[in-house]
């Protein structure tokens, strides 16, 4: 099903939002989806599996309306805390999504990445992460990346520890370690940093999020839970960035 694209320069700028004035790269946490379920008398898998649906429709959009990467905040390194059950619905969730969404993910020409780490995934989701990765591998579209076991401070002690064993073997001196070299070690090598970072569900916090990517992103917080997160939220998101005095530590441009 290919659906025409309907985000014209002027159907942007009908909903306010100049073209010129999108983020390249939104970030999301995707949170809420227990208390969506446990609100409506549900199951948190419940919420989990109704995620999924926000994860389409934001994602088909984004790309629609020419967003160059989306990260979605999928599992973090935290998360392992909660109850088996929970943790392994959502391994398979996660199986099944990249099985499903593989065909969308080809028609839609989306570039595919992860970040993260590996270890604790179970095969099945490993094995159709590698398999997604090898078939997107030519794709040049929308980047979706996917932050699976993802914590930042972790991210940032692997790339400090990949550093310092290039400085042991003479590859590169103290002298050469700056901000950008930083950036090359993270496993967000090669992506813009974001510049507009959404939270579902209200929490005013970060929980360990690209803290070294999101410096200067925009924060955007809905009250909305990720399973009723829509087109019509994701617009008020662009808006509401659209609105932004983007100072960067200058003066009012
Ligand atoms: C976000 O929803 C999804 C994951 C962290 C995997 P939650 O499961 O955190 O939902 P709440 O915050 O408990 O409502
Ligand atoms: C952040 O949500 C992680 C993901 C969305 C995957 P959490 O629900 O884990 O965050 P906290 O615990 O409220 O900070
Ligand atoms: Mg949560």
């Amino acid at each position: 099903m290919t659906r025409e694209t309907e985000y014209t320069p002027d159907k942007l700028q009908e909903l306010g939002l100049d073209s010129q004035r999108l983020p390249r790269h939104i970030a999301v946490i995707m949170d809420g989806n227990g208390r969506w379920a446990i609100s409506r008398g549900l199951p948190r898998i419940e919420g989990h599996r109704r995620g999924v649906q926000s994860v389409r429709t934001i994602v088909e959009e984004c790309a629609r309306i020419g967003i160059e990467q989306v990260t979605l905040y999928c599992l973090s390194s935290e998360n392992w805390k909660r109850p088996q059950e929970e943790l392994d619905l959502l391994m398979q969730l996660l199986e099944q999504y990249l099985v499903e969404e593989r065909s969308e993910i080809m028609r839609q020409e989306l570039q595919f990445a992860v970040i993260g780490r590996r270890d604790g995934l179970s095969e099945g989701a490993l094995r159709e992460i590698d398999r997604t990765l090898e078939v997107a591998r030519d794709n040049t579209g929308m980047r979706l990346c996917l932050a699976i076991n993802y914590g930042s401070r972790g991210e940032i002690a692997d790339a400090v520890r990949r550093i310092a064993e290039q400085v042991r073997t003479g590859e590169m001196t103290p002298e050469t370690i700056d901000e950008q070299c930083i950036s090359e070690h993270l496993d967000t090598a090669g992506m813009t940093d974001p510049d507009l970072v959404i939270r579902t569900a209200g929490e005013m916090r970060v929980s360990n999020f690209l803290l070294w990517q999101i410096s200067y992103a925009e924060l955007f917080v809905t009250q909305k839970y990720w399973p009723e997160f829509r087109l019509p939220d994701l617009i008020e998101a662009l808006q509401s960035f659209a609105a932004r005095d983007r100072r960067f530590g200058g003066l009012k441009g």
